[in-house]
């Protein structure tokens, strides 16, 4: 039962004391974030990795952030996720070596100054290669910043993986004109010199929940309810956040909840446990899923199974480390950087 499993999370936490910090994304199941020590966005969950002391950093969410929580805690840190197969597929959709490969493609035909920027949705080698190039990480919170850093320090900008958080931030920057995209599976690929002409240069990369929300969602939600306002992630297709009320991430969007007036009807356009826990933590505020009910799951966030950090909990107390995130010491130093440039912009 939840009640036995609660016990063997508590008493593996007496054990553990304060060798052990529980980091929970947004996205977590209750049973998760319940335990969590911090609940948070990408970008709170990165510095709070950074600001940790404990021994052990036991990571709530998907291998990408793990792999960051490790770049950026100290070498005698050690990060564990309960399950290995929490796996972003949007992370996988842009391979370090399938990116080299098209950097190679699209220098070639430019004397300009091209700077890759990674979302955080990504694994460390792409981050690697960014900061080799000169370029840098961002969230969802702070895409925009790291798009006029780069712009400052170069003439391009090469965003990936996230085509639509990458079109949005054009959008919010005035930048729209300039959007050219880069399919890297099309039967043909595009014409590099033309793609290159542009200052944006989008991956062709999505979340595969988010892209499921449609500008007709906005629309129903809008008729059902009298006097909702609409809030979106901003991984979302470009219409659906134009018929929004507010973009923003996981954090912007928690805290729009938090600051409705009770009776206040909000409409969520993200990942389902989310609005699930924004209607549990706001009661008095009308919290309501985009797509009616638990459509918008993501399955690489519920790989974390609460039996699992029950597990991994238990085994950290008698002195066992599974699931360890380690990230490969020729990469690690490079993928800090670029995450460091992120946390300084
Ligand atoms: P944020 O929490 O940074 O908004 O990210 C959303 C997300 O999709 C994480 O996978
Ligand atoms: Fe990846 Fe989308 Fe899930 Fe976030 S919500 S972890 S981007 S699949």
């Amino acid at each position: 039962t939840e009640d036995a499993r609660t016990n063997r999370i508590e008493a593996a936490l007496r054990t553990l004391g304060d060798d052990v910090v529980i980091l929970g994304h947004n996205y977590q199941r209750r049973e998760i974030v319940e335990h969590a020590d911090f609940v948070g966005d990408s970008y709170q969950l990165s510095k709070e990795a950074a600001a940790a002391d404990a021994e052990y950093v036991v990571f709530g969410g998907v291998t990408f952030m793990a792999e960051s929580a490790d770049v950026i805690t100290d070498p005698d840190q050690t990060v564990l996720l309960p399950s290995m197969e929490a796996s972003c597929p949007m992370a996988g959709m842009a391979e370090a070596l399938q990116v080299d490969a098209a950097w190679e493609e699209l220098t070639a035909e430019t004397d300009a100054d091209v700077i890759p920027v990674t979302y955080m949705n990504s694994y460390a080698d792409l981050k690697a290669f960014c900061a080799e190039q000169g370029g840098l990480v961002c969230t969802s919170s702070n895409a925009h910043e790291a798009f006029e850093y780069a712009l400052d320090r170069g003439d391009k900008v090469l965003f990936l993986p996230d085509k639509h958080l990458g079109e949005n931030t054009a959008h919010r920057l005035g930048l729209e004109e300039e959007i050219a995209r880069w399919d890297p599976w099309a039967a043909e690929s595009a014409d590099a010199s033309s793609v290159v002409e542009n200052d944006v240069i989008l991956w062709d990369g999505y979340c595969q929940v988010h892209e499921r929300f449609r500008e007709s969602h906005v629309e129903s939600v809008r008729e059902e309810h009298d006097d909702v306002d609409v809030v979106v992630h901003p991984e979302c297709r470009r219409e659906v956040v134009e018929a929004a009320d507010v973009v923003g991430s996981t954090a912007t969007i928690r805290e729009t909840v938090a600051n409705a007036d009770a009776g206040d009807t909000w409409a969520i356009g993200t990942e389902i446990h989310l609005a699930n826990h924004l209607g549990r933590w706001h009661p008095e505020v009308n919290v309501v899923p985009l797509c009616g009910d638990a459509c918008m799951d993501c399955n690489a966030m519920r790989q974390i199974d609460p039996n699992y950090l029950a597990w991994i909990l238990e085994e950290l107390a008698a002195g066992r480390e599974h699931n360890v995130i380690e990230v490969a010491p020729e990469e690690k130093e490079l993928a800090r950087v670029a995450l460091d440039r992120m946390l300084e912009i």
